[in-house]
């Protein structure tokens, strides 16, 4: 712990984050400086300072609450001095101002700017352990934030539901997926309800219980395979009674 300390107090007061976040064996420091953005009121952006030391995350500067946190022993200490420093209260006003308020009205227009609405898919499915999921699927949007939710008679449903991880799909857009455990047969009424910036009203999927996807598509498929059984059928009955019309068959009978 003691190691720690001492080096971690010369890092902190460094402005060349590097030279600490190599010591001779490698990686051991990380800080992640960024802004949280609401809306355009200048008041209500938020200039963050996540901390790390081997990975951990000991401690995190947030310009609402005015001060550090400590969230490890050695992160509770470095909080604890830093916040009777009256150089670092200022030091983080001013970055604040500088990283986060004069970059706002920058930032909201490049978001605006690139706003791409999800298309949404709603499918039946069997997980690993044979139990029948519905999956909403949202695709191609920006910015990141999107809410999926349930809707099950009208009312938000949470239990039996699983989100993945919202992810990228390589270019600035995202993906997300969202299942529910689903019986079959039961006569509720299911909707995947999807909120995002790029949407004036939330798009909402209904679920017809009646015939799932690949119920569906067999039914389709046995109908073509009846129709072209009648087709072939009348074709060879054709060609049956016209055969037996012909006078050279009826000959050689
Ligand atoms: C910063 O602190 C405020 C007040 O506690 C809190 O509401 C907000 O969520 C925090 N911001 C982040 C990004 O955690």
């Amino acid at each position: 712990m003691k190691r720690f300390m001492y080096l971690l107090f010369p890092c902190l007061f460094s402005l060349f984050l590097v030279d600490c976040a190599a010591d001779g064996n490698g990686y051991f420091m990380y800080a992640d400086f960024w802004c949280a953005v609401y809306s355009r009121e200048q008041a209500q952006v938020e200039y963050l300072v996540d901390w790390y030391f081997n990975k951990e995350f000991m401690m995190q500067y947030n310009s609402t609450v005015g001060n550090w946190t400590g969230f490890t022993p050695a992160g509770l200490n470095t909080a604890s001095m830093l916040n009777g420093d009256k150089y670092d209260i200022l030091q983080r006003k001013i970055e604040r101002q500088l990283i986060c308020v004069n970059n706002v009205g920058l930032v909201l227009n490049i978001t605006e700017e690139n706003r791409a609405e999800p298309s949404v898919t709603l499918v039946e499915t069997t997980s690993s352990s044979h139990e029948t999921m519905l999956v909403c699927s949202a695709y191609d949007f920006y910015p990141k934030y999107i809410k999926v939710a349930w809707h099950q008679n009208g009312q938000e449903v949470t239990s039996g539901v699983t989100v993945s991880d919202v992810m990228t799909n390589g270019d600035w857009t995202y993906q997300v997926h969202s299942y529910l455990e689903y019986t079959p047969g039961r006569q509720d009424r299911v909707s995947c309800v999807v909120e995002h910036a790029s949407l004036s009203e939330p798009k909402i999927l209904d679920w017809d219980p009646s015939l799932n996807h690949s119920e569906r598509s067999y039914l389709i498929g046995g109908v073509c395979a009846l129709l072209l059984g009648a087709v072939f059928l009348s074709l060879g009955l054709i060609q049956y009674k016209r055969k037996s019309c012909d006078p050279r068959f009826s000959n050689t009978l």
